[in-house]
């Protein structure tokens, strides 16, 4: 195949929905890295100045100005790959550099090797694999977001057909908008990308919002550790999250919509084009989607590796080819989001529940949550547990039920001593508050909160002031820097948990708190509100061994 020249990728890309992304993938993966004259052709052809996308291209971690850049392969040293002898592989792989946590939590230790991930322990096991499957239920449990997603072929327009999918969309087509309005509203469902604000209310707002055309963005950024959940819906259910994005369109009035999906899945890219495809080429997508003259389509686009990008507001700026950067809220997206313009920003497992909900009704979603509670919730579980995974539980259900019952609890006779929630933005729970169950008000009230539904877990030998600098270390890497509660604050409380800092116990406690005090209360946006979790619940379960580490670095 001819290598495409400068121009021929200007012109296929110029006139598309948000091109700037695509574009400098393009010429990444053409010349191996971003070239100045490669991004001085860009930013005239696309009226960027230039100063503005040197800020906007350098911010991302994988679009590299070196150029061996795209060749060197990337090595997980997140949480849980850390502890697998990730930084040996590092060592070991001649060129490859340290990455994020790339969502692969349950098949470590993930390499990015330019579009492929391998995993594997050591270098000579590094394999390319599917991604795995989530567990079997067990017995009695009814799941909705994977009820199928085990069905063989379920990735295929013909396999989701076959096993029921898009027949709920096809009923609400006949219908009035309000009337799909109304059941999300009754369903209860609620955002599952951390946030959990009631979908019915979001979709309502964008619908009765003034200004056209109206966006639905799936978030599929699903950048923070220990997350991997939508990388599965994604890979073996892509047509559940695509009828939830056009049910989304039609009750909204909406004509677009984009996947913004995370750089690290390569495989899932690959998934969701052919997906797409195949909903075009049935109608589901296209000029008549919703009827004569009533169009809906939907593109996918990829990120370049910056946590901050799973932010709404800032993976909104991103899509539009700006420094990403959140916004200051209000105003908020249902009325100014993509362009500034009314749109609906879900995540994955939300947009994918929406299809069975359109099947079995709102009443058969809300009371497959415990008590209260309504639905369902992915729970992505790693670290020191027999069968890490993806586990669809009731919302309400009690963790350690969860690990010790389903996924085959703490391997090799330990104990558990700590896990995270919402990946690490929630901090620890530990000792009795490990009694917890599975929804927002019992794990608020012990300090947290369930967010993504990542957890990992760490047995009785790990050095929880490890983990905990670690943690803070990936968000002051990941700190956009906006402002300076979180962007001075994550860097002084990582200095704190490598040993820098007052000498004394007391004194060492009061700055970590009063540091953390300010994060909460001034950081613009939860990533620097919500990093102080990490040191107050190291404060909370393991105060002896915070002052062995203060006395042993004094
Ligand atoms: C630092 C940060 C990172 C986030 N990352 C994600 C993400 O990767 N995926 C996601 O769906 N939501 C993420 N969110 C939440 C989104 O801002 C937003 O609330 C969500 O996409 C809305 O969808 P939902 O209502 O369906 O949950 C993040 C929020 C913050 C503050
Ligand atoms: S809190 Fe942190 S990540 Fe959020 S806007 Fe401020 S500097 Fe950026």
């Amino acid at each position: 195949m001819n290598t495409p020249s400068d121009a021929e990728l200007l012109a296929k890309w110029r006139d598309e929905p948000a091109p700037l992304l695509p574009l400098l993938h393009e010429f990444h993966e053409r010349d191996g890295f971003l070239s100045e004259e490669a991004l001085r052709a860009i930013s005239e052809d696309l009226r960027i100045p230039i100063a503005d996308l040197f800020g906007t291209v350098t911010f991302y971690h994988h679009f590299s100005r070196d150029p061996e850049g795209y060749s060197r392969a990337r090595v997980c040293t997140g949480p849980i790959c850390a502890l697998l002898g990730a930084n040996e592989l590092l060592a070991g792989l001649p060129n490859s550099k340290a990455m994020p946590c790339p969502g692969r939590c349950d098949e470590p230790i993930p390499v990015l090797d330019r579009d492929r991930v391998l995993c594997g322990a050591t270098a000579a096991e590094l394999s390319s694999r599917p991604s795995p499957l989530p567990p079997a239920a067990p017995d009695g449990i009814e799941e909705c977001v994977f009820a199928h997603i085990r069905s063989p072929g379920r990735a295929t327009l013909e396999g989701y057909r076959a096993t029921g999918g898009y027949a709920g969309l096809t009923e609400a087509l006949e219908r009035e908008p309000e009337a799909l309005l109304d059941m999300i509203d009754a369903s209860g469902l609620a955002g599952r990308g951390g946030a959990g604000f009631p979908t019915g209310r979001k979709w309502r707002a964008v619908a009765e919002a003034a200004g056209e055309p109206k966006t639905i963005v799936c978030n599929a950024d699903e950048g923070e550790p220990g997350c991997f959940k939508d990388r599965a819906l994604m890979d073996y259910d892509p047509h559940a999250v695509i009828e939830g994005m056009i049910a989304a369109g039609f009750a909204t009035g909406a004509t677009r919509g984009f996947i913004y999906l995370r750089y690290e899945y390569p495989d899932t890219l690959r998934i969701l084009e052919t997906a797409l495809d195949e909903a075009r080429g049935d109608g589901l997508l296209g000029p008549e989607a919703f009827g004569p003259g009533r169009p809906f389509d939907l593109w996918v686009r990829r990120g370049a590796g910056a946590y901050i990008c799973g932010e709404e507001t800032s993976l909104l700026n991103s899509l539009e080819g700006k420094h990403p950067f959140p916004r200051n809220r209000p105003p908020f997206p249902v009325t100014h989001g993509y362009e500034d313009l009314p749109t609906v920003v879900n995540n994955v497992e939300t947009l994918a529940s929406v299809p069975h909900i359109l099947v079995h009704g709102a009443d058969w979603y809300r009371e497959l949550g415990i008590g209260d509670h309504s639905g369902t919730k992915v729970i992505s579980l790693s670290g020191d547990v027999a069968r890490p995974g993806n586990y669809e539980v009731p919302m309400g259900f009690p963790l350690l039920t969860l690990i010790d019952d389903w996924a085959g609890g703490v391997p090799g006779g330990r104990k558990i001593q700590a896990v995270t929630m919402a990946g690490l933005s929630g901090g620890f729970l530990a000792g009795e508050d490990l009694e917890v169950t599975l929804d927002e008000p019992d794990i608020r009230s012990k300090g947290s909160f369930l967010g993504a539904g990542g957890i990992m877990v760490f047995d009785d030998s790990r050095d929880m002031i490890e983990v905990s600098h670690s943690a803070m270390e990936f968000f002051a890497e990941e700190s956009c820097g906006k402002c300076f509660p979180c962007r001075i604050g994550t860097q002084r409380l990582t200095e704190r948990l490598h040993g820098d800092g007052p000498a004394d116990v007391g004194a060492w406690i009061d700055e970590v708190h009063d540091l953390g005090d300010t994060m909460m209360q001034t950081s613009a946006c939860g990533l620097g509100q919500a990093a102080p979790l990490i040191t107050e619940s190291l404060l909370r379960y393991f105060a002896d061994r915070v002052s062995n580490h203060v006395a042993g670095s004094a």
